[in-house]
């Protein structure tokens, strides 16, 4: 069995000449494991018949809203929630200008709306479609959403052109969706993460703040998902997409942060404090906007409360862990904030002016009592993926000493 063992794939396929791959997709996806069930848009249908995919499925094919026999067996809703992952291959200039609008106007569309399970797309289209202002819009849409983009590939196309918009081969499409996919090892727990910076109010317009972007605990928070856990996020201001499946509660201030993991302890396995939380908050934020009088300003600043410290202080307590922020001495540091804050694992990066913050890659080091490893550096969304192995790793070998 591969590494897609075990998982629901719900596959579009969209009427593109590359269609004609499709079927062997679905034969190379239920190879490492997976379920498959396809859906096809009417133009899809005209490229391959649905005949054909439920010969490789083994389940009968789907291409319309309004088949009642279809409806009966497992309503589109039903096929939404079914769905572990959603893949749409081939993907046309026509059905991302459709998802990127939000539109439901087929089955395919709708269940791409309706379905909470991360959705990938690898599109296939002319050169000239490719690069059109409205193609590069709709994807940077479709991006910003959290939907993933895989290819399209270089080559010679089926219009006689050499270009982009190639799909990526069916090998190809089924390796990156086994890579990234976890490998179930947090299935069954809770999981809680806290990322983004918070913002603490000088007045009620202004406020005290940091660079983080968030990024990182998001990436956690979408890896422990992939590994099969229940995710929340407790995330401070940031400009990004709910992780698909990860249940997301915004806060501004270090205590509302605060209240809202304290709501959501009870019954946690891990806790995984990915925020950048304000040290330091004022100590009375003015009732209105304070004016420009002085030639010099006082702020009395006044500590926050340690959300992380407090998590581990608690009883019962999950696993904890935390990340460390250092510009000089990391492992040093990364060790005294594991032994102060009693926490059972930390993730230090060294960060500085072009290094950490708000970037799509970073470098971490993870130390625990008795061990360390080094996670290397990269995407943080692999980076997250490690780290969210350790956490499994570390977690067993934890349930292996108390039952010695
Ligand atoms: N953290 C927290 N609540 C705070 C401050 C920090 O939960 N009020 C958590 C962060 O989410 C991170 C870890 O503590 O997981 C380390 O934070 P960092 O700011 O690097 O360390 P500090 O303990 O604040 O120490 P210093 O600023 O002196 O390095």
């Amino acid at each position: 069995m591969g590494s897609l063992a075990g998982k629901n794939v719900l596959l579009g396929v969209t009427g593109g000449i590359a269609a004609y791959k499709a079927p062997d997709l679905v034969r190379r996806l239920r190879e490492q494991g997976a379920e498959v069930r396809v859906v096809l848009t009417p133009a899809a249908a005209r490229f391959v018949t649905p005949l054909t995919f439920q010969a490789v499925s083994g389940h009968p094919v789907r291409d319309s809203l309004w088949d009642e026999a279809a409806e009966a067996a497992m309503g589109h809703i039903e096929l939404a929630r079914w769905a572990d992952l959603a893949l749409v291959a081939p993907a046309t200039a026509d059905f991302l200008a459709r998802l990127a609008a939000g539109l439901a106007d087929d089955l395919l569309a709708t269940l791409c709306l309706a379905t909470a399970a991360p959705l990938w797309v690898a599109p296939a289209m002319n050169r000239q479609m490719w690069a059109h202002p409205a193609t590069v819009e709709n994807l940077a849409r479709l991006e910003s959403r959290g939907v993933r983009v895989l290819g399209p590939a270089e080559g010679a196309q089926a219009c006689g052109e050499t270009g982009a918009g190639r799909m990526l081969e069916p090998a190809e499409l089924t390796a990156a969706l086994a890579a990234e996919d976890g490998d179930g090892s947090l299935q069954g727990r809770r999981v809680l993460v806290t990322a983004g910076p918070t913002r603490e109010a000088l007045d009620p317009v202004r406020y005290l703040s940091n660079r983080s972007s968030g990024k990182m605990g998001y990436a956690v928070a979408a890896a422990a998902r992939a590994a099969g856990a229940e995710v929340v996020l407790v995330s401070g201001p940031v400009e990004l997409p709910a992780p698909a499946g990860v249940r997301v509660i915004g806060v501004e201030t270090a205590a509302q942060m605060q209240a809202a993991v304290q709501a959501e302890l009870p019954g946690t396995d891990v806790f995984v404090g990915a925020a950048a939380v304000a040290d330091y908050r004022p100590a009375e934020p003015a009732g209105q906007k304070i004016k420009k009088r002085e030639e010099a300003l006082q702020v009395a600043l006044v500590r926050n409360p340690d959300i992380l410290a407090g998590v581990a202080a608690a009883t019962p307590r999950p696993f904890v862990v935390g990340f460390a922020a250092e510009t000089h001495d990391l492992e040093a540091n990364a060790r005294q904030k594991l032994e102060a804050k009693r926490l059972d694992l930390v993730a230090a990066n060294a960060v500085g002016p072009d290094r950490g913050f708000d970037r799509d890659d970073n470098a971490l080091r993870a130390f625990w009592p008795g061990g360390e490893r080094d996670l290397g550096s990269g995407a943080k969304r692999v980076l997250a993926k490690q780290l969210v192995e350790l956490i499994a790793e570390r977690m067993r070998a934890g349930h292996q000493a108390e039952d010695s």
